[in-house]
């Protein structure tokens, strides 16, 4: 059976408890609407850990106010029962008003690695994210914690905010979860319609072709980008946001494909939603 947990003060008394009866805790955050890729974060965090928490929490922080924060899909129960099928101890489940109280003040920003990217499109978003992950590492204090590659500069800002802040928790990097056609897993997959959906496969086959590129070894970004591109423009639907290659340490865009060191990554959106998806090279 999970345990709900819907106060600060109740999460921290009970992570207290674990740490002095020496249990490690894998936390996997969420802002809940459970699917395949949170589960697949909570089976691994599941294996490596005496005690599981799992976080919902629906971060307005990190929405921009033409954002999708009051239509983002919720389904606490629905949640609950997938969270005791995958064996979590707790969830972690608290109300706006318990994590940014009135008069609340106080941001974190990883200043740099948050402005390319998904940062142009959506440049309070990262600042948002760091500030609630900071605070409910603050509150849960966990041993590890795990985030997937579909947000891959989400994982690289927390890996360096945990550098910078000297904080002890374990970052552990988790593979993208595909649907059978290649779609990788998203909460927001559900907005869209049959045709849409259909045609969002588009984002993965445009990445198996920079693959395909770079293992005939052709290295030249402009290259790679412009045959991405065409994938995408082949489907009546889509309308590119960006598509990027970058350094995976710094995100620095880079000229050319350096093996082991590079994140391709775009967005695509279909109508109003966007999609992102990358590949780690
Ligand atoms: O990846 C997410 O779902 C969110 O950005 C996170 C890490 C739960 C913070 O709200």
């Amino acid at each position: 059976m999970s345990k709900v947990i819907q106060t600060i003060d109740q999460m921290k008394e009970f992570s207290k408890n674990s740490i002095l009866s020496k249990k490690s805790i894998g936390f996997v955050p969420t802002m809940g609407y459970l699917h395949n890729g949170h589960l697949s974060l909570i089976k691994k965090a599941r294996s490596q850990n005496d005690i599981v928490v799992v976080s919902i929490f629906v971060n307005p922080l990190q929405f921009a106010p033409n954002e999708d924060f009051n239509t983002y899909p919720r389904d606490f129960e629905k949640d609950r029962v997938l969270c005791e099928q995958n064996g979590v101890d707790v969830i972690f489940y608290p109300g706006y008003e318990e994590m940014y109280p009135q008069n609340y003040q106080t941001y974190v920003e990883v200043s740099f690695l948050s402005k390319p990217l998904e940062g142009k499109s959506r440049p309070t978003h990262f600042k948002g994210v760091t500030t609630i992950v900071l605070k409910l590492f603050n509150i849960i204090k966990p041993t590890r914690a795990y985030f997937g590659k579909k947000d891959a500069q989400q994982l690289i800002i927390i890996k360096k905010m945990v550098e910078d802040l000297n904080l002890d928790v374990e970052i552990v990097p988790c593979e993208i979860e595909r649907d059978i056609d290649g779609l990788a897993l998203s909460s927001r997959n559900v907005y869209l319609n049959a045709k849409e959906r259909s045609q969002a496969v588009c984002l993965k086959k445009a990445l198996d072709k920079a693959k395909e590129l770079i293992d005939a070894k052709i290295y030249d970004s402009q290259t790679i980008i412009k045959n991405m591109k065409d994938v995408i423009n082949s489907y009546d639907l889509a309308r590119i946001d960006y598509i990027s290659i970058n350094s995976t340490d710094c995100l620095s865009e880079l000229k050319e494909v350096v093996l082991g060191k590079t994140l391709i990554s775009l967005a695509v959106f279909f109508g109003k939603t966007r999609l992102i998806d990358n590949m780690w090279i």
